[in-house]
């Protein structure tokens, strides 16, 4: 048998090295050396793993077949449009997110869902059997609250050991597996503890060795854990095809299902759900739902039209700003970045003339939403310059635009989308950056006002009698 030996491997981004660092050279985090042992690859592993494989041989290109776009339906709309219309065959998908954010919860929902034409084996390394029966009983009630059945081909194991998981996969060959969770998944060859990177990345490429020869599609749950304990799914992201998150505020209901990489579709995608105690409904009109608890004519809030993939969302911006007691005044952005606040502020206090140095300043982005597009600037400025002077912003009017460092309003894409958006949800009129090239008509049933300068802009939405 080889010999063992160990080495310390950066739980963030998989670095090796010899002896321990304090400090991983390769991305700068701290304390994440952590000691594995290493078995070097014997012959006889490498025999299974070319006969797994089985013999390759380069083809033409041309003469390769095109199965065209060839995707399973999931019933879940808002799963199915991150994944880009679809399951494909073959394909493999991480999921990450927070412990309790809802992985287990959407994807057992979404295994009860295939489960109904094909065959789908739940592997849980976290919850009982039974626990997971009875998430299952709670999840299947309908709208109304009556209890739906259990689909047939819906399979599940309480299982850890990889080697153990993939005789159960040959022998009941099913369509759809789902993992839930990575980190809990070992192989027993390698000596390093489940969860730390090697076993992550290890047990990743058979499943993916397993979901490319065999057509199998695979979903691999994984936590984004506080750094170095455990092995992140940030060192899968080159592994799998696909990778989702699954983000929200824990304390709202509201849930994003966001595309970060995807091999068969768009990325930044969105699919939004609510977590419910029948478990995850999807949101089907997210503007709507975010300004459903919108206050009008109230002084700090302004309507943003933001764009989160292909879609484009309405958010309410709320500011408030308030009397600094003591020294430094404080910003204090949630759901929006912090420098592109600081930006805005630096702006409204220099170029607008809205005096901010001794103001306390908070912006909250309502329905736990991050926004990070430069395009909702112009809606925190207002509502912040809203908070300051205590006048509402229109209730009729939504605002798009970057605010640039000369206290320019600048254009910003994808404006037909956003403006029939707004007129969808109701808005009558829209404040736009001014365009400077390709005059056109609005492809939109609402007032479009362009302005040039933020000054403009904030005078326009607030009908200030200046
Ligand atoms: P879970 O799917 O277990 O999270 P994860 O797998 O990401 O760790 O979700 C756990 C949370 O979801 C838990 O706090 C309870 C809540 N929940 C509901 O609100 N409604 C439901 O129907 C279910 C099943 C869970
Ligand atoms: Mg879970």
């Amino acid at each position: 048998m080889a010999k063992t030996y160990t080495q310390y491997v950066c739980q963030q981004c998989g670095y090796t090295s010899p002896r321990y660092l304090g400090r991983c050279p390769s991305c700068n985090a701290w304390n994440s050396m952590v000691e594995e042992t290493v078995t070097p690859p014997s012959k006889q592993k490498q025999r299974t793993v070319r006969g797994l494989i089985g013999k390759s041989e380069p083809i033409k290109l041309s003469e390769i077949k095109e199965d065209g776009d060839e995707r399973i339906h999931l019933p879940i709309g808002e799963f199915a449009r991150v994944l880009g219309g679809g399951i494909v065959p073959g394909s493999i998908v991480l999921i990450g997110g927070d412990p309790g954010i809802g992985k287990s919860t959407l994807l057992l929902q979404a295994a009860m869902e295939l489960s109904k034409k094909e065959r789908v084996l739940y592997v849980s390394g976290e919850e009982s059997e039974r626990q997971i029966k009875m998430r299952a009983v709670r999840l299947l009630r309908d709208s109304k609250g009556e209890k739906l059945s259990i689909p047939e081909k819906l399979y599940l194991v309480t299982e850890t050991n990889l080697d153990v998981i993939l005789a159960h996969i040959q022998s009941l060959k099913p369509e759809f597996i789902v993992l839930d969770s990575i980190q809990t998944t070992y192989l027993p060859q390698m000596e390093s503890s489940a969860g730390s990177v090697s076993q992550v990345r290890e047990c990743a490429s058979r499943l993916r060795e397993l979901a490319k020869s065999s057509g199998i599609s695979v979903f691999i749950i994984g936590h984004v854990t506080k750094v170095g304990t455990i092995a992140g799914p940030r060192v899968l992201e080159h592994i799998v095809d696909t990778v989702l998150y699954l983000e929200g505020d824990r304390f709202q209901a509201y849930r994003l299902l966001r595309s970060v990489k995807n091999r068969f579709g768009p990325t930044s995608e969105v699919g939004v759900f609510e977590m419910q105690d029948r478990g995850m409904v999807e949101v089907k009109n997210p503007s709507e739902a975010f300004l459903a608890e919108r206050v009008v004519n109230s002084p700090g809030s302004a309507i943003a039209v933001t764009m989160e993939g292909t879609r484009p969302l309405l958010v309410e911006i709320q500011g408030l700003t308030s009397s600094t007691t003591f020294g430094n005044p404080r910003r204090t952005p949630n759901g929006v970045d912090f420098n592109r606040l600081l930006l805005t502020v630096a702006v409204l206090s220099r170029r607008v003339g809205v005096r901010l140095a001794d103001q306390d300043i908070f912006v909250n982005v309502i329905g736990g939403l991050k926004i990070s597009e430069p395009a909702a600037d112009l809606a925190i400025a207002a509502a912040i310059t809203s908070s300051m002077r205590d006048i509402p912003v229109r209730a009729d009017t939504a605002l798009i635009g970057e605010v640039g460092l000369s206290g320019e309003l600048r254009m910003v894409g994808q404006m037909d989308a956003r403006l029939r958006e707004a007129a969808n949800l109701g808005f009558k009129r829209v404040i736009v950056p001014k365009r400077l090239r390709g005059k056109r008509a609005w492809k939109a049933d609402i007032r479009v006002v362009e302005v040039r300068s933020l000054r403009d802009a904030i005078k326009q939405a607030m009908l200030e009698k200046e």
